[in-house]
């Protein structure tokens, strides 16, 4: 009997700028403290793209060269490559396109995909079709973010909240129940009203007005994001936890997107879970939007073993929200350059 065949993560690697942005340093900014920040959000420090000229395609790139050479893909071999996030280069051509460019992936159709900070988790399970029904063999999902570009760092509110970084994984066919199991994704455009960048799009296109009324960058409603993202993201965690008959012991861990340490805890919280199962490093890179859960599966890529039962949670603009069961595909760090 054929066994239908699974979309799986067979590789991850990330790159994070040099320049690293301290809540020391923003308090000299805008009128905050480390406490705050650290009660808040709990946010430490968060990496910054400083170079003159460099963009979200130069880190992603960066991240996608070291996938191809930790899983010894060769960049002509991938088939599709997507770029997700909402701080593209250029509003065209895709950034995607880009990326392909310089990491030579000349075979490539390249994609984008914007769902806000829940990007990659969307676009994982949209690229995964395409393994799933045999149209691509090996693809590249790369969320990359220079948050900092739309970033306003006279607005204590939204600046300390956001860091640059970028991470891919490779997704490849699978013949045994690892990879992508369920999805449960959901959007609600009533709230976008909460979290958007006013100007630059076609119904504000840029002018020396929007220029000066700071329309160019983030702009938020903390508090009622807030509310959405801690009973979206617990809500759906749960919901794909009881449908695929997972508890808080058979549950290995949890992936949430990094936007506030106490949405993480109360996602945590709600599932049962303890500490030791939620990856957390919100307080080194802060939000990187599209890039916080590549981020994190890279950081814990040692710990993770085949077979792993994983749970990833989103919250972002849109809103857009959603959970994933995934069963890890392999032991340890996969490089292939160091046999
Ligand atoms: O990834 C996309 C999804 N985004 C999120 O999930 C973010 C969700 N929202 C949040 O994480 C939180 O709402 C924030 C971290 C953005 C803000 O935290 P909060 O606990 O909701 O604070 P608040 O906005 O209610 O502000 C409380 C107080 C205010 O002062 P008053 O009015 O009580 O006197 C703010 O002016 O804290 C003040 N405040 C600050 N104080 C020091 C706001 N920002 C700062 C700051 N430093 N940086």
């Amino acid at each position: 009997m054929n066994k239908k065949v699974k979309a799986a993560i067979t590789g991850v690697a990330g790159y994070v700028p040099d320049y690293v942005l301290t809540n020391e340093e923003l308090s000299q900014m805008v009128d905050t403290t480390d406490e705050w920040i650290m009660t808040r959000i709990g946010i430490r420090e968060r990496r910054i793209l400083k170079e003159e000229g460099k963009a979200t395609s130069d880190m992603a790139a960066k991240a996608v060269k070291r996938l191809l050479k930790k899983t010894g893909t060769r960049a002509e071999e991938i088939d599709m490559l997507v770029w997700c996030g909402v701080t593209g280069d250029m509003l065209f051509p895709a950034t995607s396109n880009v990326i392909a460019d310089k990491a030579g992936a000349v075979n490539a159709f390249g994609l984008d995909i914007n769902a806000g900070c829940s990007s990659f988790l969307f676009s994982l399970i949209t690229v995964s079709q395409y393994i799933e029904n045999g149209r691509c063999k090996k693809i590249v999902l790369v969320g990359a973010e220079k948050m900092s570009a739309i970033t306003d760092y006279t607005d204590r509110s939204t600046c300390p909240l956001f860091g640059d970084g970028a991470a891919a994984v490779l997704i490849e066919p699978v013949n045994e129940e690892l990879g992508i199991i369920d999805s449960i994704l959901r959007t609600d455009g009533s709230g976008r009203k909460h979290l958007y960048q006013a100007a630059g799009g076609s119904l504000r296109p840029p002018t020396m007005e929007t220029v000066l009324r700071r329309q160019h960058y983030i702009y938020q409603e903390g508090q009622a994001v807030f509310k959405a993202a801690v009973s979206k993201m617990a809500d759906t965690s749960m919901e794909i936890m009881e449908r695929n008959g997972l508890t808080s012991d058979t549950v290995d861990w949890l992936v949430p997107h990094q936007a506030n340490m106490r949405i993480i805890d109360a996602t945590g919280n709600r599932m049962g879970l303890p500490r030791e199962k939620v990856m957390v490093n919100i307080d080194k890179y802060g939000n990187t939007s599209a890039a916080t859960i590549p981020l994190c599966l890279w950081d814990w890529e040692s710990k993770l073993k085949k077979g792993d039962n994983i749970v990833i949670a989103t919250f972002g603009a849109g809103f857009s929200w959603g959970a994933i069961y995934l069963k890890w595909a392999y032991t340890g760090v996969r490089d292939e350059s160091k046999k």
